[in-house]
């Protein structure tokens, strides 16, 4: 992974920064992608998809609410709360999803990371490798020191990427988050800490 940024104003900032993983970019969001019909489109049909209407909803019904939330990604980057993360295919710009990464404690270095794939770019280890591209991102150059991953417990995907990246088990949280069914899922918390060994993706 090659990655191209300017130096940090302060230790815990996130930095907007591109992420070459060869075939896809992970590339900040921003708000010229609002004037992309092309990711407009894209970010409605990820809206639109049962797996993320159902375990990351996100609020993108038709251009306008996804306009609203390509301006929401990039006021997180502005404000230094969080690093939202288009990922592209590097050949054709094709947006196939989304990584993201945002304080829950930024003076205490607590963060937490979600991710979304559209289903033609999922069950190829993208999300594996993106969401491990981003986690050694923050650990280096935002000075996270403890990063959470929370699924309910019914998201085997989910399960299976945060095994993948090192996140450790630590254990299920109760009722702990309302879903896009609007029912309470229990969740199984993950973590990584920035002292944790390193771990190789097959
Ligand atoms: C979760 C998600 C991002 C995974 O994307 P993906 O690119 O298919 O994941 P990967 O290809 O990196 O697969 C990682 C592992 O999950 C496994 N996996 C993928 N889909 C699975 C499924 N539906 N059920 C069980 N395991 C699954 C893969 O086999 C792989 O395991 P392995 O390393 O042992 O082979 C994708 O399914 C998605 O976008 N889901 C909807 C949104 C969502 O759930 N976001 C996370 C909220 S916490």
């Amino acid at each position: 992974m090659s990655t191209s940024s300017s130096a940090p104003a302060d230790r815990r900032a996130f930095v907007p920064t591109a992420l070459d993983l060869g075939d896809v970019v992970l590339r900040p969001w921003s708000r010229a992608d609002a004037d992309s019909e092309s990711l407009l489109d894209a970010l409605v049909a990820a809206g639109a998809d049962p797996a993320i209407a159902l375990w990351n909803p996100i609020a993108t019904a038709d251009r306008d609410a996804a306009r609203a939330w390509v301006e929401a990604r990039d006021g997180g980057w502005e404000r230094g709360a969080a690093a939202a993360f288009a990922a592209l295919d590097a050949a054709d710009g094709t947006l196939l999803g989304f990584v993201g990464l945002r304080w829950v404690d930024r003076e205490d270095g607590l963060a937490m990371i979600g991710y979304w794939l559209l289903p033609a770019a999922r069950g190829r280890g993208l999300a594996t490798r993106a969401t491990a591209a981003v986690t050694s991102w923050g650990f280096a150059t935002a000075d996270a020191r403890r990063i959470e991953i929370a699924h309910a417990v019914g998201n085997e995907a989910s399960c299976r990427v945060a095994d993948r990246c090192g996140y450790l088990p630590e254990g299920t949280l109760r009722d702990s988050h309302r879903f896009g069914d609007g029912e309470y899922h229990d969740e199984h918390l993950h973590a990584r800490l920035s002292k944790d060994p390193g771990v190789e993706l097959s």
